[in-house]
């Protein structure tokens, strides 16, 4: 579209096609709509009836609009392929044929293909809108640039726009992106950053398309219609769980070079089923009208997930993957791929709304059906006196309750949202979903279909539909923002990692995979209910742990040595200190426990939180060791991890909880705040003699204990009963229990583990009493006991 005259007989026209479409009244302005990939699949499939559908839509109203699909395809190909596509555009069932017939003509004459490659392509483009607009004596409202092209295009398409397709002012830009968005969260962050050099926030449109599916965006519609039904019944209170699940049968043939990069967390989980979490989880807004506030709203959903462990996956594989990885990708025979094609997910969300409800999300390739769905299984709590054949659905209590917000695809074959007559009649508007006629010897989760009240969309609209509508009409709550997305892959990007040299179980694919694949949880870990017959790849898993092996009993420095494998110490660990605390509470009414920070606790903690239900929380004090100088939220600080790994699970009177403070007046850890004099009176103040019952400490790969480090003279001698501390490492400020004190407690307890320490162990084994060099080497209670647990790696090696 390059010669002039051309472009002036194709301006002429479009503007005679666009007067011809306005209507009496004034217009508001003039939209350029840009697809970029306009002959790929994702255009032909979807985007182009998308765009179709928003003409269907909007003309006649207040817009007039023309559609520019371009492309690196040659001009002739391009207009061959546009012609060939338009043509193939299909009129909905709403809309009556002559009318949609009219319509389409028009719409093809409004949209035309052009070659767009070189930055003077852009220029021209612009300069073509404007003379069209010009033209028509149409004021620009603005331009739409959707990007169906692959991400390593993006940042010079975006630099293009940037420096010379931006529309005049007072018009506005809406740039529309298809993920990936990233492979994780550095990657994320360095697109997005990236991107915000050349756009501004509110012009991104990041498409999640299951946003845009229909019982996806009626989620908060629904929530927000029956506030009276479900201000009652959505929490932790009622719900005994929710699943959040995309089953598909396809696998991942034909597309393995991205696949084999991603996986089923990047491809789905991450992404679709994250964003239908947050909806489900959400606080309601007052006004979900609002784009804002439904995006504030999801954000503090996103950032009360609560981490994942490895042990909150269990992943598969369809069989036939590395096969088919080996063929697309000329990998040698004996490649094996540990790409996951299945995962189950057990999530939690640390508020005071879902606390303890687990959020199930799963997702696979080549599995039995395709469906996807949201389903929110209520607990119940009746007990029905009458025989279950008389049940009624409306009527008996015990029957299940559930509400499903049916994605499409199985039994249904469409999208629905179902809600258990025994819970609420539902509102929904009418004008878009209707009820669901009777489908007999339709059963649903359990239930046959009469037992929920059905509704479907009136009109069955494609996701791509749904969402370039809402680009053009700015509803930004539809889309995924920067802090949404760097939310998101925060959220998954440890676990991924944790998982990158997992090997998946294998399953066959299809009805064949029987329960292969079926998981089931307790607290917070998830593993599938059967044993794997065999692992059909041997792959780089952890070597077996010798079950059985004893405790050994030993000395270390003098002091009795307990040392064992990592699981077994750690039970024996917890044992001991409930002992102790039982003890304490027996002779005294109350039980003092330091606790320190670092990884090696947290398996305690873990252990603690959940094994020990006879543990007497509710008398036991629970101080801290040693802190960051960082705020109490921070990942890094030592109360942040007692808070996540213990103090959430338990029950311990808040004003039994005693964090360092080390964020006094708005800033941390400054000497004239005072806060280890503070810390040390509380101390004084609340344990008799100052001497806890139970100082739990580490020992560093350098020989440092709390955070008292070598080579730094505080905390080693003297009186002060807390001090202020320098790390080598970052954060470099820190504050900890001295010397002394640790040394008055009446039992100290020191952990060790892994394979890091071996060194250092055997070190401070023949080493005297140093604590300058060492300061582990300077714990010896006065009149307390020691003990040094540690793990077979770290004292054996
Ligand atoms: C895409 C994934 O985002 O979603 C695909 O990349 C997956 O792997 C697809 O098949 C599923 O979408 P839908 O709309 O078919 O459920």
């Amino acid at each position: 579209m390059r010669h002039p005259g051309c472009w002036k007989m194709l301006t002429v026209a479009m503007c005679m096609a666009l007067l011809g479409c306005l209507q009496a009244q004034e217009l508001r302005g003039h939209v350029s709509v840009i697809l970029l990939g306009a002959t790929g699949d994702l255009a032909r499939k979807y985007l182009w009836q998308g765009l179709f559908q928003l003409y269907l839509d909007e003309a006649g109203k207040d817009y007039s609009f023309s559609f520019h699909g371009a492309a690196l395809t040659s001009t002739k190909q391009g207009q061959a392929f546009v012609a060939k596509v338009l043509e193939s555009l299909s009129c909905p069932e709403d809309v009556a044929p002559d009318r949609c017939a009219e319509l389409k003509g028009q719409f093809q004459r409004l949209s035309a293909y052009r070659h767009l490659a070189t930055s003077e392509d852009y220029v021209a483009l612009s300069k073509d809108i404007e003379a069209q607009v010009q033209h028509g004596g149409l004021r620009e409202a603005g331009r739409i640039f959707y990007f169906s092209v692959p991400p390593f295009a993006y940042a010079d398409i975006a630099r293009n726009i940037n420096s010379s397709c931006r529309p005049g002012p007072g018009a506005w830009l809406r740039v529309v992106l298809e993920k990936p968005f990233g492979h994780d969260h550095l990657s994320a962050q360095q697109l997005a950053t990236e991107l915000g050099g050349f756009f501004r926030e509110e012009e991104m449109y990041r498409v999640d398309h299951y946003l845009g599916k229909q019982a996806v965006a009626q989620i908060l519609p629904f929530r927000d219609q029956n506030r009276k039904a479900l201000d009652g019944l959505w929490s932790r209170h009622h719900v005994e769980r929710v699943e959040i699940i995309m089953k598909e049968t396809v696998d991942a043939e034909g597309r393995t070079s991205f696949y084999e990069e991603y996986g089923v967390i990047r491809d789905v989980l991450q992404n679709h089923l994250t964003e239908v979490l947050t909806l489900v989880a959400m606080e309601l807004p007052h006004n979900i009208s609002s784009s804002e506030s439904v995006l504030q709203h999801k954000l503090r959903a996103f950032r009360a997930l609560r981490g994942l462990q490895k042990g909150s996956a269990v992943l598969g594989q369809y069989q036939a993957y590395s096969e088919q990885v080996r063929r697309e990708q000329q990998r040698p025979d004996s490649f094996r791929s540990l790409t996951p094609t299945f995962a189950g997910v057990l999530v939690h969300m640390d508020n005071l709304r879902w606390e303890g409800v687990p959020f199930i999300l799963m997702s696979g390739k080549a599995l039995d059906e395709r469906v996807g769905y949201v389903r929110i299984l209520f607990r119940n709590q009746a007990y029905c006196v009458l025989s279950d054949e008389r049940w009624v659905a409306d009527q008996s209590q015990c029957l299940p309750r559930q509400i499903v917000f049916y994605i499409g695809h199985g039994e249904l074959g469409s999208p629905a949202v179902l809600v258990s007559r025994n819970l609420f009649r539902p509102s929904l508007p009418s004008e878009s979903w209707k009820e669901l006629g009777a489908r007999p010897g339709l059963r649903l989760f359990g239930r046959p279909l009469s037992d929920f009240y059905a509704y479907r969309p009136v009109r069955e609209q494609d996701a791509y539909s749904v969402l370039i509508s809402r680009i053009f009409h700015g509803r930004k709550d539809s889309f995924v923002t920067t802090e949404h997305l760097l939310a998101s892959w925060g959220f998954w990007t440890p676990l991924l990692d944790s998982l990158a040299h997992e090997v998946p179980r294998l399953y066959p694919g299809g009805a064949e995979n029987g329960h292969l694949l079926d998981f089931e949880f307790g607290g917070a870990q998830l593993c599938f209910s059967q044993q794997q017959p065999e692992q059909l790849v041997p792959g780089p898993g952890p070597a077996p742990m010798p079950s059985g092996f004893q405790v050994l009993k030993a000395k270390y420095r003098e002091s009795p040595l307990i040392s064992a494998w990592p699981e077994e110490l750690i039970a024996k660990l917890a044992d001991d200190i409930e002992a102790t605390a039982v003890r304490a509470v027996r002779r005294f009414g109350t039980f003092h426990l330091a606790l320190s920070g670092g990884s090696s606790p947290v398996p305690l903690f873990q252990q603690l939180a959940t094994r020990h239900y006879g543990f007497p929380w509710a008398h036991t004090h629970l101080w801290l060791v040693d802190e960051r100088c960082v705020p109490l939220w921070d990942p890094e600080s030592n109360f942040q991890h007692l808070q996540t790994h213990l103090l959430q699970h338990i029950r311990v009177p808040y004003y039994n909880i005693h964090p360092m403070p080390v964020h006094l007046h708005q800033r941390l850890c400054a000497e004239e705040d005072q806060g280890a004099q503070t810390y040390a009176s509380e101390i004084s103040a609340l344990v008799a003699n100052s001497s806890f019952d139970l100082v739990l400490l580490g020992m560093g790969a350098d020989g440092h204990t709390a955070s008292l480090f070598p080579q730094s003279p505080s905390g080693l001698d003297g009186e002060q009963l807390v001090v202020l501390t320098e790390s080598p490492s970052r954060p470099f400020q820190r504050m900890s229990l001295s010397l002394p004190l640790i040394n008055r407690a009446r039992k100290v307890a020191v952990l060790v583990m892994g394979r890091v320490k071996r060194e250092i162990t055997m070190l401070v084994s023949r080493v005297g009493h140093e604590p300058k060099k060492w300061p582990i080497s300077g714990v010896l209670p006065s009149s307390g006991q020691l003990v040094w647990y540690m793990d077979y790696e770290a004292f054996l090696g």
